[in-house]
């Protein structure tokens, strides 16, 4: 019986997880020199930590299923929630700010294509207890250090979904939010459609259309001033902050973003080469902790579309030297003993364990590109010696067990 995995899952095989995992190194390293710790939250909670505030796009979206005691649960679509549940459970006592961060798989019913997975992995931080600019700030310059570090090509672009939200205030929250969410989908017909149909007068509709056109350097906070009045100042310090680090961005203050708890400056990065679904990292300021019972806290954070990254991302792992003992019959135990001398040396060592002929153990040594094989004869043993083949150049040379061991962990 032929098994297939479940539609929009993955399987990788060790070349892939080995750049994954370099990946994954790289971003960590980063994220740590910033001071940020990790931490992990369950794979599934309770359903209603994603249905209090995460927008009706997620939830529609979710792997929902009950317990054998009938409890509602979810996979995790993304980690924010679950990141503040755990905050306001379990980190009232902590010094502010917060800074953590996390490696995580989620869960999305989605229709598959490429860059769109049912199970994803992100790679996310949320910075907990600041309502300053200056944690936007961090939080952004993290999220691009992050991309650029990996030699990707890619587009940053900041907005603020205050702006949004104050513009369709009038309209209500179940209008407005339609209207994010087409925003974010970037579904200008069914913008247009749906402010028509819902009655939304035309000097409104023209204004919100004219404010998600607002796109470019700073010059775009003085256009939307002629437009709307609004406190832009928040906008207008984050870029004053970015450009000391040399950070190169855009604002765009079309940016609605797919969940609905953002309450401030929200940022998304574009990749070259992913086709449709190419934002590879989305993230904002928002304010959960109240609505889990945790004191009023603002945070800000993001996360990155982890196999998004690793698609468009060229770097390759360096390999690490390989050493292939091959035995003669009857002389497996020298052949395990010295693996396990050379291994203890920290050298990644492979023996033979389908019993098969020497001349085989060599061609596998090849066909795996080891680096070098050990071969251990009878003759050689007798001597105490051990022949140290370089499989690149094929020169070989005999050595004593110890010379060896000295010469492949060098
Ligand atoms: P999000 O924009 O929903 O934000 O997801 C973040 C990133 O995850 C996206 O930019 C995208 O690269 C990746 N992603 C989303 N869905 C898929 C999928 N089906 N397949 C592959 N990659 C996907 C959040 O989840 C927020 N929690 C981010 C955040 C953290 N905001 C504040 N803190």
């Amino acid at each position: 019986m032929k098994i297939e995995r479940p539609r929009g899952t993955r399987d990788f095989l060790p070349d892939e997880m080995e750049k994954r995992r370099e990946i994954e190194k790289r971003m960590r390293r980063i994220a740590e020199r910033f001071g940020y710790r990790e931490i992990a939250t369950p794979t599934f909670e309770h359903l209603e930590l994603f249905t209090v505030k995460s927008g009706e796009g997620i939830v529609e979206e979710m792997y929902v299923f009950e317990d054998k005691s009938g409890r509602k649960l979810a996979l995790r679509p993304e980690l924010t929630a679950p990141v503040m549940r755990m905050f306001a459970n379990e980190c009232s006592v902590m010094p502010r700010p917060l800074r953590f961060y996390y490696f995580a798989n989620c869960f999305r019913y989605e229709r598959p294509q490429k860059g769109r997975y049912r199970e994803f992995w992100q790679f996310g931080v949320e910075l907990i207890g600041s309502d300053s600019h200056l944690a936007d700030a961090e939080v952004v310059l993290l999220a691009y250090r992050i991309l650029d570090s990996l030699g990707i090509d890619f587009e940053l672009q900041i907005g603020h979904v205050g702006i949004l939200r104050s513009l369709l205030s009038p309209l209500g929250d179940e209008m407005a939010s339609k209207i994010m969410r087409l925003i974010d989908k970037g579904d200008r017909e069914g913008l247009l459609d749906y402010m028509e149909a819902a009655g939304v007068d035309g000097e409104m509709r023209e204004t919100i259309l004219a404010i998600i056109d607002l796109k470019g350097d700073e010059g775009v906070i003085d256009e939307a001033k002629e437009i709307m009045d609004y406190d832009f100042e928040r906008l207008e310090k984050l870029s004053s902050i970015l450009r000391e680090t040399e950070v190169k961005f855009e604002l765009n203050l079309g940016i609605a973003r797919g969940l609905d708890y953002y309450t401030g400056v929200v940022f998304e990065c574009y990749a070259e080469g992913l086709g449709a679904q190419k934002q590879v990292c989305g993230g904002g300021s928002y304010e959960l902790s109240s609505l889990f019972g945790g004191p009023k806290t603002p945070s800000t954070g993001f996360a990155i579309g982890f196999d998004r990254v690793c698609e468009v991302c060229k770097i390759s792992p360096k390999s690490e030297r390989t050493v292939v003992i091959a035995s003669f019959r009857g002389l497996e135990g020298h052949a395990f003993r010295i693996a396990d001398k050379l291994r203890a040396e920290g050298v990644r060592t492979v023996v033979d364990v389908m019993e098969r002929s020497l001349k085989k153990q060599m061609s596998f040594a090849s066909e795996v590109n080891a680096d070098y094989t050990v071969i251990i004869g009878p003759e050689e043993v007798e001597k105490g010696l051990v022949a140290v083949k370089n499989m690149k150049t094929q020169e070989q040379i005999l050595l004593t067990e110890k010379e060896a061991i000295r010469f492949l962990a060098g």
